[in-house]
């Protein structure tokens, strides 16, 4: 199986045993809405490419691990688009979930992936269980407090925002816990990873600045000028859109150079160079061409 099928296999594997005949309907269609179709699914196909950089040699804990991630994310999406944080009523160019199927659903269509995600790691470990109390920790590091997305989202509270801070603990701590949970899952020491993720992480929330600040909602699928309607720190309003499009620019070489040594490291290099492609709103890159 490609890693796309068994990215999308293992998410539906998750979401079908939450969403079994007994589940309320309403949030089991919720939660379906949620999870599919999805996005990049950039974080399993990380965690899967440096899983098979080092040997993948437990592929359902891998599986298991992709997973959990990206129903993380997902969460992390739905909870985000809410009234109480950016009240954005568009994701991934259909309805979010609170304007399809309300708050409160919302807010347990969120609690519920959460929790689905560490049942899946616990579930999907069999098959190398003493990888998994390392397992939970890392993705629970990537997600909580005081690193993780939840302190990501709590700065926004704050009067004073780190910008780097800030982007470290809502969107690259959950790269560094894809990367470090791929070696984990195959058995690898994760540590060489964390640089690798971090930078990688930093990157892609330097683009997203970018796609908020100069690209269109039909092209991103999301609405746009979110962090100057609701004043957050953005990578383009503190560098200017070329200061932020060369440090992200720096930032992917710095991924790329932090790519420890192994057998797959091409692979890998060629996902992050067709994502930060990607990433880069047409308009800009035509300008910068
Ligand atoms: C959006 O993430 C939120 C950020 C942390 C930048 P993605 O751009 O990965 O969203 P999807 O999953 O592809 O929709
Ligand atoms: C989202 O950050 C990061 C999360 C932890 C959900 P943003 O609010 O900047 O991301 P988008 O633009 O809504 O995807
Ligand atoms: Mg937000
Ligand atoms: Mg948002």
């Amino acid at each position: 199986m490609d890693t796309k099928s068994r990215i999308e296999s293992a998410l539906e594997k998750a979401v079908a045993r939450a969403c079994g005949t007994k589940a309320p309907p309403r949030i089991a269609e919720a939660l379906r809405h949620a999870v599919f179709p999805g996005g990049a699914r950039i974080r399993p196909r990380l965690c899967h490419a440096v899983a098979a950089a080092c040997g993948d040699d437990a592929p359902a804990v891998t599986d298991g691990a992709a997973a959990a991630l990206e129903l993380l994310h997902c969460a992390s999406l739905v909870h985000d688009d809410m009234p109480c944080f950016d009240d954005a009523s568009l994701r991934r160019g259909r309805p979010s979930v609170h304007a399809l199927y309300g708050e409160s659903l919302a807010l347990l269509v969120g609690d519920g992936l959460i929790v689905l995600a560490f049942e899946t790691i616990a579930l999907e470990s069999v098959q190398a269980p003493a990888r998994m109390a390392q397992l939970i920790s890392a993705v629970a590091h990537a997600v909580g407090m005081p690193h993780g997305i939840v302190a990501g989202q709590a700065w926004e509270a704050e009067e004073r925002i780190d910008l780097e801070t800030y982007h470290r603990a809502k969107t690259g701590s959950l790269f560094v816990g894809s990367a470090m949970a791929g070696a984990l899952a195959a058995g690898a020491d994760p540590n060489p990873w964390r640089l690798f993720g971090d930078r990688l992480g930093e990157a892609y929330q330097v683009a997203d600045d970018l796609r908020d600040s100069v690209g269109s909602a039909a092209e991103i699928g999301k609405p746009t000028g979110q962090d100057a309607a609701h004043m957050r720190p953005n990578a383009v309003a503190r560098l200017g859109q070329g200061g932020a499009l060369h440090h992200l620019r720096e930032l992917v070489g710095g991924a790329i150079a932090a790519i420890p040594p192994c057998p797959r490291a091409g692979e890998l290099e060629a996902l992050i160079m067709s994502e930060a492609k990607r990433l880069v709103p047409k308009e800009l890159a035509q300008s910068a061409a």
